[in-house]
């Protein structure tokens, strides 16, 4: 059986069924209807076969580094099974006796990375090979093998008796972009630790693979930190109910391992930071208005030696808490304004022969920040603003691009410059907007600047953005999907075969209806109907 199972399905035709592929595409006869993002290389055809939830096993290869009690695995397996067959699992199913035969998944990955962390080096890949009633998933890694199992989810369909399918098909898969992320911002409203482990659990859906966590600016401080808890019990919108302790940090990483996703923390400063100075006297800025301070107070202040101990302390216990080799500094939007009325900071920037460019002083501060999160070492991350403003351009490692405007301008100025690249100018999701303006989000060409092979290497993804002025718990989850799919697509699959919005339009539309299946409130992208409508009311 496993022989000719090889010999039918394995690489030995794989030239063959890529001509197939050809062939198929241009008559349009089949597409691999429902898997979004669209995998790099696949096949299928209309051999199918039956599955049911008495009967379906999902078992580690023999030949696999992994075996029997990886955390990783085995949890994906038992979500999958409830992602497959919902209303089995959920108790709304008829019980209905299979024929008995099994029907095995056997997922094999070369290294044994089941306790770690997915990094920035990880790799996503597999390979996906349904054939002659079985499913052989292999994959370099646990997280290319979460991968291969979201996709796999996603091929099985319910005929019109209920009965489960999937057809033979054979896939090679893998990112175009490694760095997949999506932004919440919990300081302008505060976000539920449910509503983000439910938004971690979409992002897996789509293939995301990093959240970018902007936990803290100006409104409110909700990480409560050990070193320095005042900073939420004075910082935050309520030091009881409105911050995320320890704990709750440490299950929103753990939630997201399970899902392939890395965290990345965002303490954004020096601007962005009023309410860190409501638990920490000393470390604003005290604005002037002519000779007195007006009591009101600016960005971080730069000129005391005791804002930097402070930094110190507070990168050291972020570092441990978030495992991922990213940190995002921030740096963007600083307003001069407070710095220029203090005369504090007028002396200093006299002392360190600044004259009166303000940008100096920003470069100056990010130096001493990048500097400590180096000396902990990690990859800091900073927005596009501090490139701009920094001359000593050697501590950057990669930027943020979020500007509107010529955005592709400056993703080839920061690589001209050596620096990495993230994408978020064309994805800010935040705005609201009709649903069906999807196809902006879908129709972006990270890479069409001019530049060498060397520059575009350097765009190591991109990012969507959800804001947090008008965005809280009631409405992230339809503002988010299914547009925030469509950016996943572009950073996922290749670009020439999903440069087609019409094409990719009733592939998004099914998505969609998955995501609703799986209680996720994505919102409608036009006139239609899911099989099964929204019921989580
Ligand atoms: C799966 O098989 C069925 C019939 O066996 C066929 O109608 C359908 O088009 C196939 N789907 C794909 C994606 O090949």
């Amino acid at each position: 059986m496993e022989v000719m199972c090889m010999v039918s399905c394995g690489r030995y035709t794989r030239p063959h069924f890529n001509l197939l592929l050809l062939i198929i595409l241009q008559f349009g006869l089949h597409t691999v209807d429902g898997v979004w993002p669209l995998p790099q290389t696949f096949t299928s055809s209309a051999e199918r076969y039956p599955l049911s939830p008495q009967a379906l096993y999902f078992v580690y290869g023999s030949q696999s580094a992994a075996q029997q009690g990886c955390s990783v695995l085995d949890a994906a397996f038992k979500r999958y099974f409830s992602l497959i067959f919902p209303d089995y699992t959920s108790g709304n199913g008829v019980l209905r006796f299979s024929d008995g035969k099994p029907f095995i998944v056997e997922v094999s990955v070369d290294r044994d990375d089941c306790e770690g962390y997915p990094n920035e080096d990880s790799s996503e890949r597999y390979n996906l090979s349904v054939c002659a009633g079985q499913a052989s998933l292999n994959a370099q890694t646990v997280w290319g093998a979460l991968r291969g199992l979201e996709t796999f989810s996603q091929l099985v369909y319910e005929d019109d008796f209920g009965t489960y399918f999937v057809n033979k098909t054979e896939i090679d898969d893998f990112p175009r972009f490694q760095f997949r992320g999506i932004l919440l911002d919990t300081s302008r409203h505060y976000l539920p630790v449910k509503a983000i482990l439910k938004t971690l659990d979409a992002m897996a859906y789509s293939k995301f693979n990093v959240f970018h966590w902007h936990i803290v600016d100006d409104p409110s401080f909700p990480y409560q930190s050990s070193t320095y808890p005042d900073l939420s019990s004075k910082g935050a919108f309520h030091p009881m109910t409105h911050i995320y302790t320890q704990s709750d940090v440490r299950r929103v990483i753990s939630h997201a391992r399970l899902w392939g996703i890395r965290v990345l923390p965002e303490f954004d400063s020096p601007g962005h930071t009023l309410s860190w100075g409501k638990g920490q006297s000393d470390l604003l800025t005290p604005c002037y208005s002519g000779s007195t301070p007006s009591g009101t107070f600016g960005p971080v202040n730069p000129v005391l030696p005791s804002t930097y101990k402070f930094m110190g302390r507070l990168f050291k216990e972020v570092s441990s808490v978030f495992p991922d080799s990213y940190i995002h500094l921030g740096g963007d939007e600083v307003n001069f304004a407070c710095w220029k009325s203090n005369p504090d900071v007028r002396a200093f920037m006299q002392k360190m022969g600044f004259g009166a460019d303000f940008t100096k002083l920003e470069a100056f501060y990010m130096e001493n920040i990048m500097n400590i999160t180096l000396a902990l070492n990690k990859t800091s991350i900073v927005w596009q603003d501090v490139f701009d403003y920094h001359e000593q351009r050697s501590s950057l490692s990669v930027v943020e691009v979020w500007r509107d405007g010529c955005y592709l301008c400056e993703v080839r100025r920061v690589t001209k410059a050596g620096l990495r690249v993230i994408l978020a100018s064309p994805w800010y999701l935040d705005k609201p907007g009709p649903t069906h303006n999807w196809a902006r989000y879908y129709t972006v060409w990270p890479l069409a600047f001019k530049g060498s092979e060397e520059q575009k290497k350097l765009v190591i993804g991109g990012e969507v953005c959800m804001w947090g002025e008008y965005v809280d718990a009631t409405n992230l989850t339809p503002r988010l999907w299914p547009r925030a799919s469509a950016a996943a697509e572009r950073l996922w699959s290749d670009e020439k075969q999903t440069s087609s919005v019409d094409k990719a339009f009733p592939r998004l539309q099914e998505f969609r209806c998955k995501l609703v299946r799986r209680g996720i409130q994505a919102e409608p992208l036009y006139v239609g109907h899911c099989k099964h409508e929204y019921q989580g009311l």
